[in-house]
């Protein structure tokens, strides 16, 4: 038997008898010891480019839960910063950036090679993470894909709809376009560098995806990240990369190989046994319990995991939820949920 770690035996396509686990966001505020440190810390960004603070809320769940895999604490939006757009946090809102609309606005965005200045604490903080993580947890560092990286440049704030991003695909395809190869070139050079600080698998997070229709799903959701992966795997051949295009639906189908991604993500919006036939059949994946369960728990979260679980048993599988935990959730909850999914073991 392998002697590597769980996380990296379902990324190279080996079907365990127990899936690895980690949960997207397990590092934030329904727990009361990051609300604590992230206080000490002063705000959300001081928190991010505070390298012993980040490693120490990163750490927490996995002290807390042992799950079988740390992620990076730190934001998709650092690197549209890293580039020039001032970003800042509003409580209870989220956040907000200067926009890119007009190509002087593009222009005066800073080079790619520029944003490892910003970006260095980050580094930092995974170059801590490695000595301090148990030899068994994994480290996945990670970054927004270009397309909802730029949703949140576009409109300078979460948008429902992404309408800003689509008006000027659509209005000024010469700006959406350079600010989208930017982002994507940006991108590259971000998780070159968080690997080769110490971070063990790479996700992207395609978090806005499912609004893309027609060709634009695969010119600016697909492609970027294909580029993106096909850069890295040229760099780091042995490093794993996760794609998660949420709302994909129908559209998941063939993604591990369109992408070049080792493994895919999936939301809460597809069907467990139909991405056991049409998605899994590729190789690995990743995700798809509501993180609503996180919340009410009870016995709909012990048979919704076990479902779940059992119906992704037949080959290689990473369980998650189908998008972050939310404030809301009860910690305890997380608990019954990883105790579900390791009952057998
Ligand atoms: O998963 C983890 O634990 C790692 C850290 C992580 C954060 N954000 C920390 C965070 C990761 C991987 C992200 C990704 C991220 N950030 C995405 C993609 C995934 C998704 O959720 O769709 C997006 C779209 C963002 C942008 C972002 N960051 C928004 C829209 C918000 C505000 C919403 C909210 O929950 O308040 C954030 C803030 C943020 N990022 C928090 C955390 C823990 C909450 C900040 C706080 O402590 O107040």
């Amino acid at each position: 038997m392998s002697t590597q770690k769980p996380i990296l035996r379902a990324l190279a396509g080996e079907t365990l008898p127990t899936p690895p686990i980690w949960m997207m966001r397990q590092a934030g505020r329904y727990l009361p010891e990051y609300k604590a440190t992230r206080a000490q810390a002063g705000d959300f960004l001081s928190l991010c480019y505070n390298p012993e603070l980040a490693a120490e809320v990163t750490l927490q769940p996995i002290r807390r839960y042992g799950f079988d895999a740390s992620i990076l604490f730190a934001d998709i939006l650092l690197l549209p910063q890293a580039l020039g757009a001032d970003l800042w946090f509003v409580t209870g809102e989220g956040p907000r950036l200067s926009t890119v609309t007009t190509a002087d606005e593009l222009k005066a965005l800073k080079p790619v090679s520029a944003i490892h200045d910003t970006l260095s604490p980050i580094y930092e903080t995974i170059k801590l993470l490695t000595g301090e993580l148990p030899d068994d947890v994994t480290l996945i560092g990670f970054a927004g894909a270009p397309w909802t990286v730029a949703t949140y440049m576009i409109a300078g704030q979460g948008s429902p709809d992404q309408g800003p991003a689509h008006a000027l695909k659509d209005t000024d395809k010469a700006v959406f376009e350079g600010l989208l190869d930017l982002i994507t070139d940006g991108t590259i050079e971000y998780l070159s560098a968080q690997i080769n600080a110490g971070a063990e698998v790479v996700k992207l997070f395609d978090s806005w995806a499912g609004s893309l229709m027609g060709d634009d799903f695969t010119n600016y959701a697909i492609k970027p990240m294909a580029r993106i992966v096909a850069a890295l795997k040229q760099r780091h051949p042995d490093t794993p990369i996760i794609a998660f295009p949420r709302g994909a639906d129908e559209r998941y189908i063939g993604l591990h190989d369109a992408i070049g991604a080792d493994c895919i993500a999936l939301d809460d919006g597809v069907m467990a046994q139909w991405a056991a036939d049409n998605v899994q059949i590729d190789g690995c994946v990743q995700g798809n319990l509501k993180s609503s369960h996180m919340v009410t728990g009870g016995d709909t979260l012990v048979s919704e995991t076990r479902r779940i679980v059992d119906v992704l048993k037949g080959g290689p599988h990473i369980f998650n939820l189908g998008h972050g935990i939310t404030p809301d959730a009860d910690p305890q909850n997380v608990q019954l949920m990883i105790d579900t999914v390791r009952e057998a073991r």
